[in-house]
């Protein structure tokens, strides 16, 4: 689908790699649905992509709590007045949290597997009716090189990463009979919020490189464009992801060798 067909539902429009897309898709000619948490940030975004845009693009954008069902049940709601079909959705709001799996909270768990993948799947679910009328129609969720290798100081993280993968690939052949196509991106390590100073200093330590999140989201919008199924970014972790499915006792075996300098950035 090319992005001037498509209205796009973005979640996490004012996070670090949520805000280049949203720009690189309304540069690129869809119409948009953005929510974040942030009102103020919200404002000024759909401030400056409608300044940019042609008159019959329209650029809407909402504070919602993802994780609250009623706020996101009114969101939604709002979408018939503007009477402009939802044909892309992209789950992209997620938090992680870095810290040795003993020291999270049950809450640290809970929001972490909530916003990561159940928020998507309600997502998908009361968008899927209007998605199916449609002739084309995509899901994008955003997962993580860690939702295809689990990686220690990111238990609860990875786990989400992999329930929303898992999720993409069995609704992708599920809905194969419709003209909704579902796709997983596996981006790994990237500028933004989300990582700490702690996390960067690591990664530095352990010589992980780190896209900038033009360079991701230049990837999320090809690959929402295209109908492919799922999608890891960087390299070496595209050939990491493919091996630790084949031979994931190599793969940990590597990772264990980093776990002191983890523990350190961990504590
Ligand atoms: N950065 C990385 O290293 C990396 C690597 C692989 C995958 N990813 C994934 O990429 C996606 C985007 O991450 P990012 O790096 O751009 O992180 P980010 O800068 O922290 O942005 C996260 C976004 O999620 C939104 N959000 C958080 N809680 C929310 C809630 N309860 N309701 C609605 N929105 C909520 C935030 O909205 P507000 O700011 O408005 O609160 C923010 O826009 C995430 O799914 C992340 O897991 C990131």
């Amino acid at each position: 689908m090319r992005p001037e067909q498509m209205t796009v539902v973005l979640t996490g429009a004012c996070g670090g790699i949520g805000q280049v897309l949203a720009r690189q898709l309304a540069a690129s000619g869809a119409n948009l649905y953005l929510c974040g948490t942030n009102a103020a940030a919200l404002a000024g975004l759909q401030q400056e992509l409608r300044a940019q845009v042609g008159a019959d693009q329209f650029i809407e954008a909402q504070a919602v709590d993802l994780t609250d069902d009623q706020e996101v049940d009114r969101w939604l709601q709002s979408f018939d007045q503007a009477r402009r079909p939802v044909n892309v959705l992209v789950n992209n709001a997620g938090i992680c949290k870095f810290e040795m799996f003993e020291n999270l909270s049950d809450r640290d768990i809970e929001l972490m597997m909530n916003l990561n993948s159940v928020v998507p799947m309600k997502l998908t679910r009361k968008l899927l009716p209007g998605l199916k009328q449609q002739p084309e129609a995509r899901v994008v969720n955003i997962a993580s090189t860690f939702g295809a290798i689990g990686f220690p100081g990111y238990a609860v993280y990875s786990a989400s990463k992999y329930a929303i993968r898992g999720f993409s690939q069995a609704l992708r052949r599920e809905l194969s009979d419709t003209g909704i196509r579902v796709g997983c991106i596996l981006p790994r390590a990237t500028r933004t919020a989300i990582n700490t100073d702690r996390v960067v200093e690591m990664n530095r330590k352990l010589k992980v490189a780190m896209d900038p999140p033009e360079k991701v989201a230049a990837a999320v919008v090809r690959f929402v464009a295209s109908s492919r199924g799922e999608l890891a970014l960087g390299w070496p972790e595209k050939l990491l992801v493919r091996l630790n499915s084949v031979f994931p006792a190599l793969v940990g075996n590597a990772i264990s060798k980093k776990l002191p300098v983890i523990k350190q950035y961990a504590a």
